[in-house]
Formats: structure tokens, C-alpha cells, sequence
């Protein structure tokens, strides 16, 4: 079922659905922190409790008692207390195909200027939980979770149970911080779910939140019956190095008495980084412990220390994950969610199924077509079956991408079970849903008059390239756009904000839950610093399709100036010198042309951009320079079924975009574009180490949303 928006709904209605996401709310939240087993994904608590917050911005008075909008969200369990980590506990970027640990290799080398190879440990990545151990003068003083990175929860007393972590070191730094991952061997976690079903308990889905739920035990007598195991394998604050390079690090933890994985080797570039991981997976079923991948770190500590981190991951290591996982379900219903530029994304809305680990409820559909079982080109996918409600199906996740259906299993299709008719109007705006020759997704013709796609329009356009808004993000887009006092439909409504809060004397913004006077005026602020944008960033943010991040670079610094660029789209009506001027730019092909154009002209649209530039001063943009785009002067090949781009669209893009295309893999080929269905040429890529990416990611580098 679709959603009715927040402005739809009737007080009667609000209140009702507050209690259904109160009750949903608190389901998940003992499914996740209590019982250590999560029945739905953090985008689907997230989109939950957006949605509470905005039906209690619009209906105040009914806000419950035990509003989830009051309760932290966290991932603290009650009952422990909080500790802070002294040095960050980081998570790891995550890699799947061998070109993606070339790609890691080459820009460690690229950031420390060394064009010779470097070495690398490589070792297991264990599926368990984190922990990290504080010794103080060779003693075990404080054991923490990661929780959150900065704030864990303090598991002392459970941890002092476990008998891989040591009560006392000798010869340890005057302040020591081990971390590494609790676990649980396979013959134990089968013991102790055979124990849990004989007493009547539930037992564990998996080790992993039987390990979750044995440490996080507020009764540390039960942790010590639970059979948990600890390997060390990295460190945060430490009074004095405990070596020089990685390998050597881990060795010292070892002689301190920690048990360290023997699947740690060193590795003298991508090559031999990859035989291990094969190896490691050749051994993977008979470990006894459940991995989920290996992971590269550069073993030199002082490079390290120059790769320094990200926001939450290090420059220096990886994880390279195993192959996606599969799994049987049922599709329970079809939702179609209306995107940026009007696409309607079939969303399968699955009975939750556990997909290595994570439990899937969603998954994506891509468009008319592929239900139905054809590609682009009308040949048959999945030998040609359709996709039904009601049908079981088969999932896969690779990695944090959004799951996707690979099969159906018409053996069990329900009797009855209908083909489904996709819409042919918009469910959000009741607008023609339209399909362009050769283009495979259908599109609400409503435009701005839209509610879906004025919203995904908002978020684009305060977005990382765009406007970049500091506190201005998707959830708050959401929040403002729904918003009864301060309603923001628009991108001008956005610099209109301050001033129609500072003169409506009652309803103060800083007054509001979840604001303050700090965050008000800091958000306040950030508006006010993006009032002047540079011209590329600007024509980005307007969000027209075909128009993405490289061509707008490319419109900016041909114009020049938004007078020039406003005055030339305006006037580019197909034959005018205008229009002969716009196509004559390398890499914008009729295609953008004709969409930037249209968005021009377009009164609706003409009037948002108006009312926007009034609030804004334009930077311009120097007019000569090199070509800027990620494809100039690189060789592409395409493989195996293109579903939402004729491989002649697909070629001419990339073309525009000042690439060369092959038609076959060689030593020279920069990037392979793969659809399903690749094959022998996909294979070679991956010999020879050429970079490959699927068509979602070929889409988004090209800038088709
Ligand atoms: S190193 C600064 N090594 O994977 C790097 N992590 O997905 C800190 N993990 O949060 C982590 N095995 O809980 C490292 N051999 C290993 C690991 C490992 C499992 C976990 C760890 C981390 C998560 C990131």
C-alpha cells in the first residue's frame, strides 16, 4: 500500500496511524536491541520514524504519551552503562569484485605518491561483534561495544568471562586498548540452540546474535555459561607503539596472550591480496567460525598514519566481501514509488527473509519490463517469467545495495495469481504516467504539480553537489515539506525560511521538538552561506533529467554566467542559433539538450527557477579549461543487456562524453559497463583487472537518473 502524504490525512486517520507507528517503532526497537535480532532495515525504521514526526509536526495535539519521537534511537542498550572510546572504533569501506581491490591499491599508492608496490596484511574478516578492551598497567579495567563508533556500552563484567580475553597482561604499554571480534564457534552455537529449544527458548537466528545476545546479557552469569571467543585484531589508544608495521603489531598482541587470527599473511600488492582471499574462501565452510570476507590493511604503521580516515573508515584497509547470498520468499504486493524526474520504481515488498545476515524486506523491481520478464529489447529475462504477487522469489544482496529478485519459482506461483498491471497513471498525483519510445521506465507527466517529485527534487537539491546545505538533508526536506507553519515546496521557499520564521511571532522554529535556538540558527546560517553558488552547482541542483554533475560542469563553463546560460536555453528552440550553439558543446548531446530546454520553457518549472535565482548571487565559471569528465579520453566497452539504455544511446553518451568505445576487452580497455547476461568479455575484464560496473552505476556516472 502507498502511503498517503501527511497533508491527506484526517485527524482521525493521524491519530490512528500514530499508534500503529508507535507499536511498529517499539517492535523494532526490542527486535534490535533487546532481542538482537532486526526485523526490518535502518532505512525502513528511519522512513517510520520520519513519518511519525511529520504526522506530529501537523497534528501536535496528538502526540502520544510514548511518542517515539522521545525515545533515543541508538544503538545503546538500556541497562548498560555508556562508555566513551578514546580513539573512534571505525567500521570498514566495503569491496566485492577483484577490480575494486586493484582500484583500493592504486589510490593508497596514488594518496602516498609511491608507484611501486606496498605490502598489505590479509586476513579473515570475522562475522561477530566488535569489542574493545582497556588495560591500565597490564590490567583489564573497562570492555566496551562499539555502539555508535564514539559512545559503546560498557560489558566489563561479561567480557572478564570470556576466557580468550586476559584479566592481566605482562609486559603490556601502561595503557593497552585491544579490539577485535567476539564470536561463536559453529559446534557451540549448535549446543546452545539445542539447549535453548529444550528449555523452551527461542533459539538464535544465527551466531552472530547468538554472540550479540550472550555479551549483552545484563546478568553476567549467563554470559560466562555462553561459549564466546575472541580474536584481537587491531588496537585504539596505546601509551607506546606496540610496533612498526601491522604484521608485527598483531604478533606482539599474541605474545601478550590474545588469540589472533592464523589466517593473517602479508601480501606484496593486489595480486597476492586476491590468491589469499581465494584461499581463505577455499576454507571458509570448514573454519568453524562464521567470516563474511578478508581484510587488507597496509601493513607499514607510519603510512597508515598518513592515510589517516574518512568520516567512519580508514584510507588503509578494506574489507573484500564474499559473493552476494541468496534466498526464497514471498512477494506480498508491488508498491511504486515516484522518483526525481517522475520515474515510477516498482518496490517488491517481501514476507522478511535473513539474506547473509540481514533481513530483507524490500527489494527493487527496476520497471515495467523486467516484471514482465523482458529486457529492453523485448528478449526474455528469467527465461522469460513474469514476476507476480503472491509468487515465491529468489533475493540477493550484494552488499549494501539494495536487494535484488534473480528468480521465480513458478512451481509454487498461487493459483489465480495475476500478471501485474503496472500503472499507467501516477499514484501520487493521479498524472499520466507516460513511456517514451525506447526508454524502459514509465513517468509521471505531473512535474512539479507533484508531490513525490517536488519533494525528490528538494533533496536533490540541497544534496552533496548541489547545494550541500549543512542540517538541511533528506529527513529534514521531509519534515519542511510537510511541514503546516513553515512549508517548504520549493527550492525558494527554502531562502525564504528565516524571515517567515522571524515573522510569525508565535510558532517559533527554535520552539520545536527536535530544534533549539543553536540549531536554528546554525541551520539558518548555512542557507544564508549557500545564497551564493557557483554557476555548475547551480544548474545541477535544478535537478533536470539528463543534466547531472558532468554536464553540468560542461553548460558552466561554456556559458559562463547564468545570464548568458539563462538567456541561451531560453531562446535554443530546435534551428536557432541558440540551439546550434548548446549542441555544439563536446558531450551535450539533443537528448540533454532537449530536456534542458524543455525544463525552460516549461511555465511551472520557469517559475520555480525565477523565484529561486531572485534569492541567489551566481558565480561564474571560467570558460576554458580542459574537459572535466570522468569518461574524456577513456576506453569503454559494454557487455551483456543494457535494460534502461539502447547500447546505441549507451555508445553515444559515452562518446559525448569524450570517451572512445570497443567492442572488445583488451589491455587498453578502461571501464566495462556489464548487464546481466555477460559473459566471456566480463571475464576478461576481470583477468586483465579492468574496472567494471553494472548499468545503475554506469547510469549515475553519465547522469541519467
Ligand atoms: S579492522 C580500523 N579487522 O568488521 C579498522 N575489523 O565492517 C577496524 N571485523 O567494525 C576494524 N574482522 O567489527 C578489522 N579482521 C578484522 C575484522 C574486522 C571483523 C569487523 C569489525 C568492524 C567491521 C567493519
Amino acid at each position: 500500500m502507498t502511503e498517503r502524504p501527511v497533508e491527506a490525512l484526517t485527524q482521525a486517520e493521524a491519530r490512528e496511524e500514530l499508534a500503529r507507528l508507535a507499536e511498529a517503532l517499539t517492535a523494532a526497537n526490542v527486535a534490535y536491541h533487546t532481542l538482537d535480532a532486526p526485523r526490518i532495515s535502518d532505512a525502513e525504521y528511519d522512513a517510520l520514524k520520519v513519518r511519525n514526526l511529520a504526522i506530529e509536526a501537523r497534528f501536535p495535539t496528538l502526540k502520544r504519551a510514548d511518542s517515539p519521537s522521545e525515545q533515543v534511537g541508538g544503538g545503546l542498550a538500556e541497562g548498560f552503562g555508556k562508555v566513551a572510546h578514546s580513539v573512534r572504533m571505525l567500521s570498514l569501506e566495503n569491496a566485492f569484485a577483484d577490480t575494486e581491490v586493484r582500484e583500493f591499491d592504486d589510490r593508497v599508492r596514488k594518496y602516498l605518491g609511491i608507484p611501486s608496490s606496498i605490502a598489505y596484511t590479509a586476513e579473515p574478516k570475522i562475522d561477530g561483534l566488535s569489542l574493545s578492551l582497556r588495560y591500565e598497567d597490564g590490567v583489564l579495567v573497562m570492555a566496551a561495544t562499539r555502539g555508535d563508533g564514539e559512545i559503546g556500552e560498557n560489558v566489563t563484567e561479561n567480557a572478564r568471562t570470556i576466557s580468550d580475553i586476559p584479566a592481566r597482561l605482562t609486559g603490556a604499554p601502561a595503557v593497552l586498548e585491544v579490539r577485535g571480534e567476539v564470536h561463536m564457534a559453529h559446534s557451540d552455537f549448535a549446543a546452545l540452540n539445542d539447549r535453548q529449544t529444550a528449555t523452551g527458548e527461542r533459539p538464535f537466528a544465527n551466531p552472530r546474535n547468538a554472540a550479540a545476545g550472550s555479551l549483552r546479557q545484563l546478568d553476567p552469569a549467563i554470559t560466562a555459561r555462553r561459549p564466546l571467543r575472541f580474536f584481537a585484531y587491531a588496537w585504539g589508544a596505546v601509551s607506546e607503539p606496540l610496533a612498526t608495521t601491522q604484521l608485527d603489531a598483531i604478533a606482539r598482541l599474541s605474545v601478550l596472550g590474545f588469540r589472533t587470527n592464523p589466517l593473517t599473511v602479508l601480501c606484496d600488492g593486489p595480486d597476492q591480496m586476491l590468491a589469499h582471499y581465494r584461499a581463505i574462501e577455499a576454507q571458509r565452510a570448514t573454519l568453524g567460525y562464521d567470516i563474511d570476507g578478508v581484510v587488507y590493511k597496509v601493513n607499514a604503521l607510519d603510512l597508515q598514519a598518513r592515510l589517516g580516515l574518512r568520516s567512519t573508515t580508514p584510507r588503509w584497509a578494506l574489507a573484500h566481501k564474499f559473493p552476494a547470498e541468496l534466498a526464497w520468499t514471498r512477494l506480498e504486493a508491488i508498491d511504486i514509488q515516484v522518483g526525481r524526474t517522475g520515474a515510477l520504481s516498482p518496490v517488491a515488498r517481501l514476507t522478511p527473509v535473513t539474506v547473509g545476515g540481514v533481513v530483507v524486506s524490500n527489494a527493487t523491481l527496476h520497471n515495467e519490463d523486467y516484471i514482465a520478464g523482458r529486457d529492453a529489447k523485448g528478449l526474455p529475462i528469467r527465461g522469460g517469467k513474469d514476476i507476480r504477487v503472491g509468487d515465491w522469489v529468489q533475493v540477493y544482496r550484494a552488499g549494501d545495495v539494495i536487494p535484488k529478485i534473480a528468480d521465480v519459482d513458478l512451481v509454487r506461483r498461487p493459483d489465480g495469481a495475476q500478471p501485474f498491471r503496472f500503472p499507467e497513471i501516477c499514484p501520487q498525483c493521479h498524472s499520466p504516467a507516460l513511456r517514451e519510445e525506447g526508454d524502459a521506465v514509465r513517468r509521471c507527466s505531473g512535474g512539479l504539480i507533484c508531490p513525490a517529485q517536488a519533494m525528490e527534487r528538494l533533496k536533490h537539491f540541497v544534496s552533496r553537489g548541489a547545494f550541500d546545505i549543512e542540517g538541511l538533508g533528506a529527513k529534514q526536506i521531509e519534515l519542511f515539506y510537510n511541514d503546516p507553519i513553515l512549508p517548504v515546496k520549493m527550492p525558494a521557499d527554502i531562502f525564504t525560511l528565516a524571515a517567515r520564521d522571524a515573522s510569525n511571532p508565535l510558532q517559533k522554529l527554535k520552539n520545536r521538538d527536535g530544534f533549539g535556538d543553536r540549531s536554528v540558527s546554525n541551520l539558518f546560517a548555512a542557507i544564508e552561506a549557500r545564497r551564493q553558488i557557483r554557476l555548475d552547482r547551480l544548474i545541477f541542483a535544478l535537478g533536470i533529467r539528463h543534466v547531472g554533475e558532468v554536464a553540468s560542469g560542461l553548460l558552466a563553463r561554456h556559458y559562463g554566467t547564468w545570464a548568458t546560460f539563462e538567456a541561451g536555453v531560453t531562446n535554443a528552440t530546435p534551428g536557432s542559433a541558440e540551439w546550434d550553439d548548446l549542441t555544439a558543446i563536446d558531450g551535450v548531446g539533443t537528448v540533454l539538450a532537449t530536456s534542458l530546454v524543455e525544463a525552460f520553457q516549461n511555465p511551472a518549472e520557469r517559475a520555480a527557477i525565477d523565484a529561486l535565482v531572485a534569492h541567489l548571487t551566481v558565480e561564474p565559471v571560467a570558460n576554458r579549461g580542459p574537459v572535466d569528465s570522468p569518461l574524456a579520453g577513456k576506453t569503454v566497452v559494454f557487455t551483456g543487456t543494457l535494460e534502461r539504455m539502447t547500447r546505441a544511446e549507451a555508445k553515444a553518451r559515452a562518446e559525448a562524453l569524450g570517451a572512445k568505445v570497443a567492442g572488445s576487452v583488451s589491455a587498453k580497455t578502461d571501464l566495462l559497463v556489464a548487464g546481466p547476461g555477460a559473459g566471456s568479455k566480463a571475464k576478461e575484464a576481470a583477468r586483465l583487472g579492468v574496472m567494471t560496473i553494472d548499468e545503475d552505476a554506469w547510469l549515475a556516472l553519465v547522469g541519467v537518473a
